[in-house]
């Protein structure tokens, strides 16, 4: 087993998506109860997380000191290099060097951990995020790699097995990142792999099948990946003691509710049932400008139309959820510790408690690709399990600025031109989200010889693996400038289209 402390970075969980890639078993313990943690797992190896502290502050965490005295390899990332340099007698200055996104690294030295990936005298792509830097290493550590803001981008000391990296290469944007994870693993801690997927399935269906008995389970489907995958395995285990419910809230994309229904209809036949909700939700939201507001609004209403319907089937013993495994990663990065919070997603959390049902969720192991992979075994079309993701508060967070039903209709006309355009092109498999936003600007335009005064809308697409790090997709203008000519064309009440060129982080995916 290899012991991730997590200091609280947002990506914490995509470490041990690498460790799991590379076919050995792991587990994120909060830096809170990392003592216990490695006292009762007894890791073959740890792994140190990144964190959106500074080791400079008094009281900001730091790793237990067995770690460090119990002769097995360490590899700190990011903060977990800084709070490493700073245990073992480095150094480490807060601010002035504040290093985001892309950077390139000098390899200047071999090390385990660049075997058969990075030769001395190279340069190679990795992904930064950090205020802080080390300026003095422990006793025992060269520098193996520098990039322009981090001298000490990259150490290590061979014969303690310790390695520290400024930069994540758990992120898909350090393309060689994995290669070093599992160099870390298999070659250093001397790891052997065993974890697949291949027996997943089998597992998961008798697990359900324990779990539910004659219990009834009812699943809200949201026309997601996760959520149809859920519902598929927990249908091949339990069969019609499952009922799902779609709840249309009015704020999907043009045929979206009735595309999914009819998906699954064709494909399968489990009880589906469709709940026309548009106008509570709409009616709710008219005016309404906060993000969190606009999320928090929807995710209420969610419950209550929700338990309205589970009622009518008179009620169920049990609810299954799409949850994956970075949703439940008992770890400060996302339990509201001392990490910020982001975004409150919408989920259908809340449910099980006021309706007194138990949960099931076949996905808590896995992570998004993973259930993709899952999808394809349980026979879920190619271009359904291809779907670009889409946020369960739907066109409201792509919405900014206060929601009207008009601005609403506008966005979805311009959505559904924008991504018409990029199945045209054949580009819509080489994207991980492509979407319109209206923004709550207008301008001044002339169409025709007249003047006009009208919204303004913003086209995203980025290339992701997991929605944890993103980048803006490098359109050819020739497609960008058709895509806009036809929106403002096609669509009365826009008249200006601007692209979206910001990676994430630092911004978010979603605008709002
Ligand atoms: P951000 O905007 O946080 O989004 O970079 C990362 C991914 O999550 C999706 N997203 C959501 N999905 N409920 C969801 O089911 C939500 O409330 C939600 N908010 C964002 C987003 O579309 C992107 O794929």
């Amino acid at each position: 087993t290899v012991l991730i402390i997590d200091f609280g970075s947002q990506v914490t969980q995509l470490i041990a998506r690498r460790v799991r890639e590379a076919g050995v078993y792991c587990e994120i313990v909060p830096y809170q109860s990392a003592a216990e943690g490695f006292r009762r797992i007894r890791p073959k190896a740890v792994i140190l997380s990144g964190s959106p502290h500074s080791t400079v502050d008094i009281g900001s965490p730091r790793a237990p000191d067995e770690v460090f005295s119990a002769g097995i390899p360490v590899l700190g990332i990011c903060y977990g290099e800084q709070t490493m340099c700073a245990q073992l007698g480095g150094k480490v200055e807060a601010g002035h060097h504040r290093e985001f996104g892309r950077a390139f690294l000098e390899i200047e030295d071999d090390c385990a951990l660049f075997d058969g990936v990075w030769a001395r005298g190279t340069r190679h792509q990795v992904w930064m995020s950090h205020g802080d830097r080390v300026t003095a290493i422990p006793a025992g550590f060269k520098i193996v790699g520098t990039s322009t803001g981090a001298p000490f981008a990259a150490i290590a000391d061979e014969a303690r097995k310790f390695y520290a990296l400024q930069f994540h290469p758990e992120v898909v944007h350090t393309p060689d990142g994995a290669k070093l994870l599992s160099n870390f693993v298999h070659h250093i801690a001397g790891l052997a792999s065993g974890w697949t997927m291949a027996a997943y399935r089998e597992q998961a269906v008798e697990a359900i099948r324990k779990q539910v008995g004659k219990g009834k389970v009812i699943c809200a489907l949201s026309g997601g990946v996760d959520s149809s995958v859920a519902a598929l395995l927990i249908h091949e285990a339990v069969g019609d003691q499952l009922t799902c419910i779609l709840v249309d809230h009015g704020l999907m994309r043009k045929d979206e509710a009735q595309s999914v229904v009819e998906m699954f209809r064709q494909h399968y036949n489990l009880p589906l049932i469709l709940v026309d909700a548009s106008d509570r939700f709409i009616s709710a939201l008219e005016g309404e400008a906060d993000p969190e507001t606009k999320r928090k609004t929807i995710g209420r209403l969610f419950i209550e139309v929700f338990e309205e319907e589970a009622k009518k089937l008179g009620g169920a013993d049990f609810l299954a959820q799409g949850t994956l495994y970075p949703d439940v990663i008992e770890s400060v990065s996302f339990s509201g510790g001392p990490s910020v919070t982001i975004k409150s997603h919408h989920n259908v959390g809340g449910l099980p408690e006021r309706m007194n049902m138990k949960l099931v969720e076949p996905l808590r192991e896995l992570f998004k690709d993973e259930v993709r992979a899952l999808g394809k075994e349980l026979g879920l079309p190619e271009s359904f399990i291809g779907r670009h993701p889409f946020p369960g508060p739907g066109l409201a967070i792509r919405c900014p600025g206060g929601i009207t039903r008009e601005k609403l209709e506008i966005l979805r006309q311009a959505d559904a031109i924008y991504l018409d355009e990029i199945r045209k092109a054949g580009l819509y498999d080489a994207i991980w989200q492509a979407f319109a936003v209206l923004l709550p600007v207008q301008t001044v335009g002339v169409m025709g010889d007249g003047r006009t005064y009208e919204f303004v809308c913003a086209l995203r697409a980025v290339t992701s693996v997991d929605g944890m790090t993103a980048d803006f997709y490098h359109y050819d203008m020739n497609f960008l400038g058709a895509a806009a000519t036809r929106i403002i064309n096609e669509v009365k009440g826009i008249n200006r289209v601007v692209y979206d060129v910001t990676s994430k982080p630092p911004g978010t995916i979603e605008w709002e």
